[in-house]
């Protein structure tokens, strides 16, 4: 008999939910072990491990989407793997190979089958891989010993209001070095960020922006999502720089704005104080989605896009394919889509 499980899908936030199993295996030695799913939600580590002293840890985050029909697919598992690994090299951890990635995925969600919301629920199955050094250790150097993981739990919208524009403001706090960790998911990135994401919260915003920390001049950021602007003559302006995490969001709606919408595209500068240039923005990501920017305040100045109460028609539709190639409704290009069975 198929398990039920009594959540409200449509009241849920970006929060965790304990599901059954979580997905583990071990490194030692040069070696990953076959890993194994287990029910315990605690890792036991030793007190040593770099994760909790150095940093050296990094982290994934994809979905999985309930169609229609009653299928269960992830989104480009592809990409999270090849970035995952990339975050590895960057800390000198273990690479976790890719087959191996999105088999772990697939089991994962396959063991918490009870946890994937239904379809026009309004939520989704949120997966979180990572890869943690961990054995006795005490000086700054890389560990011996790594554990990947890989848990899930059901998710409403990171920002609230999903497909409301929200207001954002930029910060004074820098995120990332120009060539330091910020093309890379490490925890480290995300610590930095919870003192200017509060100050940002504590002023009515839900979030903030970062720009380049070289010349605090170009948007990079916004909180944890990528920025995107849509300019007066239709075209799709996202940042380029290598402090920016290369969101496979951002990089899917650039395939959407062209190949779907018929849009120009482009990656380039953002300057902060040419805004005007745009009619919309947004914030795009795994957990944001696509939240529409409302406005944004720089200097004491509220910058209004399309406006801070209704999302504008290109963003919508933006929204409205990436959500159908997600849960199966609209044609997905080769390769997007990886069916749970
Ligand atoms: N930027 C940051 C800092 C993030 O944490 C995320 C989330 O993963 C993104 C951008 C969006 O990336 P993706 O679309 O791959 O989820
Ligand atoms: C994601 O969008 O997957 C993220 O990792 C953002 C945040 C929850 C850290």
């Amino acid at each position: 008999m198929t398990k039920t499980i009594n959540i409200d899908w449509g009241k849920l936030g970006f929060t965790y939910t304990k599901t059954d199993f979580r997905y583990i295996s071990k490194w030692k030695d040069g070696n990953w072990d076959d890993g194994k799913l287990v029910e315990d939600n605690n890792l036991s580590i030793s007190e040593g491990s770099t994760a909790l002293h150095y940093g050296q840890q990094c982290f994934e985050g994809l979905k999985a989407y309930a169609t229609k029909d009653g299928k269960i697919q992830l989104f480009r598992p592809d990409q999270n793997s090849k970035r995952l690994n990339n975050s590895c090299r960057r800390l000198l951890m273990p690479e976790f190979p890719e087959e191996r990635f999105i088999d772990a995925c697939i089991q994962v969600v396959k063991a918490n089958k009870a946890f994937v919301p239904p379809y026009g629920s309004g939520a989704t199955l949120y997966l979180r891989p990572f890869v943690i050094g961990v054995g006795d250790n005490l000086g700054v150097k890389p560990a011996a010993e790594y554990i990947f993981c890989v848990f899930c739990s059901p998710v409403g919208p990171y920002f609230k209001g999903g497909m409301a524009p929200v207001n954002f403001m930029i910060s004074d706090y820098d995120r990332a070095a120009p060539y330091g960790t910020g093309a890379a998911k490490v925890g480290g990135n995300y610590a930095g960020s919870l003192l200017p994401h509060e100050v940002a919260v504590k002023k009515g915003f839900a979030d903030c922006i970062y720009l380049d920390p070289a010349t605090h001049t170009k948007i990079e950021e916004v909180g944890a999502a990528n920025f995107f602007g849509i300019t007066k003559d239709d075209k799709f302006i996202t940042p380029k720089s290598p402090s920016i995490l290369p969101s496979i969001t951002k990089y899917s709606l650039m395939h959407v704005a062209k190949e779907y919408l018929g849009l120009q595209v482009e990656e380039g500068d953002v300057f902060v104080d040419k805004l005007d240039m745009f009619k919309e923005a947004g914030a795009c990501g795994t957990a944001a989605v696509i939240t529409p920017i409302g406005g944004i305040e720089y200097k004491e100045n509220l910058h209004v896009f399309h406006s801070e109460t209704e999302v504008g028609p290109i963003t919508k539709k933006l929204y409205d394919t990436l959500c159908g190639i997600q849960f199966g409704d609209v044609h997905a290009p080769e390769g997007w889509i990886v069916e749970v069975k």
